[in-house]
């Protein structure tokens, strides 16, 4: 596959955004990662040692937007522009009544939907000029409804999935493809420990990454993975509003094995 470029890739440090950087760094692209972990990114950094000179490493919180256009334009300085952002930097977490905890959901509309719209604002000016470029953001499944007990969540994933099919159109215009990628359950530090009642088949962050990878390349303006989820999940996206109500007053307290 021929190489995009250079790609920017936030949330590196960790989970699918750091399987998504080593796979990529090995078949030779170049990589300016993001994150605010600054032990994880070292810890990239030192497996892609022999990748060394396609590399530009920052450390940056994405929910600050000058931090975000200082490492954008530093890693631009070091590896020349940026063709694709993958905006891979999130954060999850459950909602568990009667704890409804809005500073958790703040939190995550910050990261998840303001901190995607900074890394977009901090590549933006260079695509725009250059009349090309490449926007892939990761939201998830659980953006396609409200599920019962990942209210927050789901709120900021909706909301991430809606403001880049809202931008899609002006960013076309100047050339620009947007992709949003829907990962079903993956194996990471954001899903460890959530209290399933039965266990659940999850992807290794391995294989996420090469739906990531496969969507950087052939740039679909939607990607759903794995198979299984795209049409249980896509089942689920089109029910009858009081079908899926009826659905998640059982489902839902059958999914944890804590109260919400
Ligand atoms: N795992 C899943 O099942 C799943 C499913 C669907 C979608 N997703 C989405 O996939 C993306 C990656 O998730 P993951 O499971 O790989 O999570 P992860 O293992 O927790 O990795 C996320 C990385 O992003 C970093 N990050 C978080 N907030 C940041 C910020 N404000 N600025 C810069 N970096 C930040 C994290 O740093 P810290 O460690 O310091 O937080 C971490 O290194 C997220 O957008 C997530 O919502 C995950």
């Amino acid at each position: 596959m021929r190489s995009p470029g250079v790609i920017l890739l936030t949330g590196a440090g960790n989970g699918i955004g750091r399987a998504t950087a080593i796979a990529l760094a090995r078949r030779g692209d170049r990589l300016g990662l993001i994150d605010r972990d600054e032990r994880a990114l070292a810890s990239v950094v030192e497996e892609l040692r022999s990748h060394r000179d396609a590399i530009a490493p920052r450390s940056a919180d994405v929910t600050d937007l000058s931090a975000m256009r200082g490492a954008a334009s530093e890693i631009e300085e070091v590896l020349g522009p940026v063709s694709v952002l993958v905006a891979c930097a999130g954060v999850g977490g459950l909602t568990l009544l009667p704890d409804l905890d809005p500073g958790a959901l703040r939190a995550m509309l910050d990261v998840n939907v303001v901190g995607v719209a900074n890394a977009i604002d901090a590549v933006l000016p260079g695509m725009i000029a250059r009349g090309a470029g490449h926007i892939v953001g990761v939201s998830s499944v659980a953006g396609y409804r409200g599920m019962p007990w990942m209210a927050a969540y789901s709120a900021s994933k909706a909301a991430l999935t809606t403001y880049l099919e809202g931008l899609r159109p002006a960013l076309k215009r100047r050339g620009i493809g947007v992709t949003t990628v829907y990962p079903g359950f993956v194996r990471t530090a954001m899903t460890e420990g959530t209290p399933f009642r039965r266990p659940v088949s999850m992807m290794e962050p391995e294989q996420a990454a090469r739906h990531l990878i496969r969507a950087i390349d052939r740039r679909p303006r939607d990607s759903t993975f794995p198979m299984g989820t795209a049409l249980g999940m896509g089942l689920l996206r089109r029910m009858p509003n009081r079908l899926y109500d009826q659905m998640m007053d059982r489902a839902g307290p059958e999914a944890l094995t804590v109260e919400f």
